[in-house]
């Protein structure tokens, strides 16, 4: 971890938190990981897909009831037209391959982000996968893909100016929990941690409304290489961090 945090942040072990209820990933770093091999890039977005499987896995079985992975960014249209196949085919194969394995474990997915521009085979997708476990209860999976944090909030804004075109809503009414509700993350609670692996220090337009107060993690590590012990390292860490909210903590 490059993390240079004051030991005066960090609770003692007597008041360790409990553990994040919301964990946030941007998963980054799939290219690099490659490049360092010598591979396609696409082959580190393969390897990336086991470990959002491996991540998925640990989370549910470290009491995490709600995980959001950063998939596919509205930025990441600017990448080239193969990289964008390539990124398209691999929510498909997890979809089509996952489905039935996370159904079964009790995970509610949730594919968070525009629909605008996303071809018909993958809306149906998205479509069968969110309805198909839309009751299940051990952990919420968001797939934030075609995702884009500005762009999540002038959704938002748009739903409600509608409102108010129609006469169904006043806009003194507007407050914080009904934008929070409103937003494609709005079924998940704020998320707690926020992880970058990478190295990059950057939010990249993740979870800018939700993620108002989420601690932050950045991890030197790429994607691929993400195990059951980075997400239990990230707990950990996560656990001994003072929230304050701004007031003066423990
Ligand atoms: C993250 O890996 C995956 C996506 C952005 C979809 P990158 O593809 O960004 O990998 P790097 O950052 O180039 O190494
Ligand atoms: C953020 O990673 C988006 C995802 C992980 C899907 P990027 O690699 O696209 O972000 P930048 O370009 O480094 O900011
Ligand atoms: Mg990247």
């Amino acid at each position: 971890m490059s993390e240079l945090q004051p030991s005066s942040n960090n609770a003692d072990v007597a008041t360790l938190r409990s553990p994040p209820r919301h964990i946030a990933i941007i998963m980054d770093g799939n290219g690099r990981w490659a490049k360092a091999r010598g591979l396609p890039r696409a082959l580190g977005h393969k390897e990336g897909v086991e470990a959002l499987r491996r991540a998925v896995e640990a989370s549910r079985d470290l009491g995490v009831t709600h995980l959001s992975v950063y998939a596919f960014s509205t930025e990441n249209w600017n990448r080239p037209q193969t990289e964008i196949d390539a990124l398209f085919d691999l929510l498909r194969v997890f979809v089509r391959r996952d489905l039935a394995r996370l159904h079964k474990d009790g995970v509610r997915i949730r594919i968070i982000g525009s629909r605008i521009g996303l071809s018909d085979d993958i809306l149906s997708l998205i479509d069968e996968a969110m309805a198909k476990t839309k009751d299940n209860t051990r952990l919420t999976l968001n797939i934030a893909f075609n995702y884009g944090g500005r762009g999540e909030i002038v959704a938002a804004m748009q739903q409600m100016a509608r409102a108010v075109e129609a006469g169904q809503l006043k806009s003194d009414q507007i407050d914080e929990a009904m934008v929070s509700r409103m937003v494609w993350s709005g079924e998940s609670p704020d998320p707690d941690l926020v992880i970058r692996t990478s190295g990059e220090l950057r939010l990249s337009n993740f979870l800018l409304w939700s993620g108002a107060y989420a601690e932050l993690m950045f991890m030197d590590l790429w994607w691929p290489d993400f195990t059951r012990e980075s997400l239990e390292k990230a707990i950990d860490a996560y656990r001994r961090r003072d929230r304050r909210f701004g007031g003066l903590g423990a």
